[in-house]
């Protein structure tokens, strides 16, 4: 079946960007003029994807406004002779819906909300505060995957020894060149990780996960983590991790947000 629906959670307190994430939500994070959030719709789109649901929270308005047409502005530049920047104004071209997750409950939480939207049908999920600097999208490869495999799909990056407790972890086996069968995930292991494979901001799920998630406890950080379902799940049914060979940003991390700024302000020169 077509992987035509994914969900984009960005319900987040965004703790570790605290105080500019009391006012402006990470997934806002300006990267080249645009939003964080603006960039994963587009691989989204770029990766096939028909269906956004965004999980947003009370204050996270802004996303909303984001992604809806601001006539007022149009209106304005067209009068004012600035037609040239009405192409500033242009969002993505693609159906998106938003549902609210009222309490900063983990991600798993978050994804569980999108039950009604995924509807049966196996889907895709991007953290928004990952950002995948990679010839062809992040996504689109693990769709491609999931295709070949036919079961579940988890980005996975590698990264250095001493950064893996800040990761999900896996466990598993090679199958082929850059693709793992997991056989378990280790949230932010503190001492020996089982791999130097890190779980990373990107997902193609069965619908099944949803069971897992319903009967899902508390977690790390009394967080309903996605995580934890993902493992239970490993039980039951195959999950693969793919390895991602791109750059990854993640725009929680004030060093790895300037890196990025970097990195695409000396690319456009
Ligand atoms: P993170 O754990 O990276 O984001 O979640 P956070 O919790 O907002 O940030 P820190 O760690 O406190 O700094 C990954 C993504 O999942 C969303 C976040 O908005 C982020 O985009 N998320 C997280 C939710 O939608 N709901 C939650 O309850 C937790």
């Amino acid at each position: 079946m077509k992987i035509k629906k994914a969900i984009i959670p960005a319900a987040g307190y965004g703790t570790r960007s605290l105080p500019i994430t009391k006012v402006i939500p990470k997934e806002m994070f300006p990267i080249n003029g645009k939003p964080a959030i603006d960039y994963i719709v587009r691989e989204a789109i770029t990766s096939g994807i028909t269906e956004i649901l965004i999980v947003v929270s009370r204050n996270k308005n802004m996303i909303i406004d984001y992604f809806d047409r601001s006539l007022e502005l149009e209106n304005f530049l067209k009068q004012n002779n600035k037609q040239h920047l009405l192409n500033k104004l242009s969002i993505p071209n693609i159906h998106i819906q938003f549902v609210r997750q009222p309490i900063a409950r983990g991600l798993g939480d978050a994804i569980r909300l999108g039950k009604p939207f995924v509807n049966d049908e196996p889907f895709a999920v991007l953290l928004p505060d990952d950002i995948f600097i990679e010839k062809e999208s992040s996504l689109q490869k693990l769709i491609h995957v999931y295709h070949k495999v036919n079961s579940n799909v988890i980005g996975v990056k590698k990264v250095e020894d001493d950064l893996l407790k800040n990761y999900g972890v896996i466990d598993g086996k090679q199958v082929s060149h850059q693709l793992h069968e997991i056989t378990n995930l280790i949230e932010k292991p503190q001492v020996s990780p089982p791999s130097n494979l890190a779980v990373a901001g990107r997902y193609v799920l069965h619908p099944d996960i949803f069971t897992y998630l319903q009967r899902v406890k508390p977690g790390s950080g009394g967080e309903l983590q996605l995580t934890d379902a993902l493992k239970d799940m490993l039980k039951d049914k195959k999950c693969y991790g793919q390895e991602l060979v791109g750059d990854r940003y993640d725009i929680g991390s004030e060093k790895e947000y300037f890196e990025l700024l970097k990195r695409l302000h000396y690319e456009q020169l």
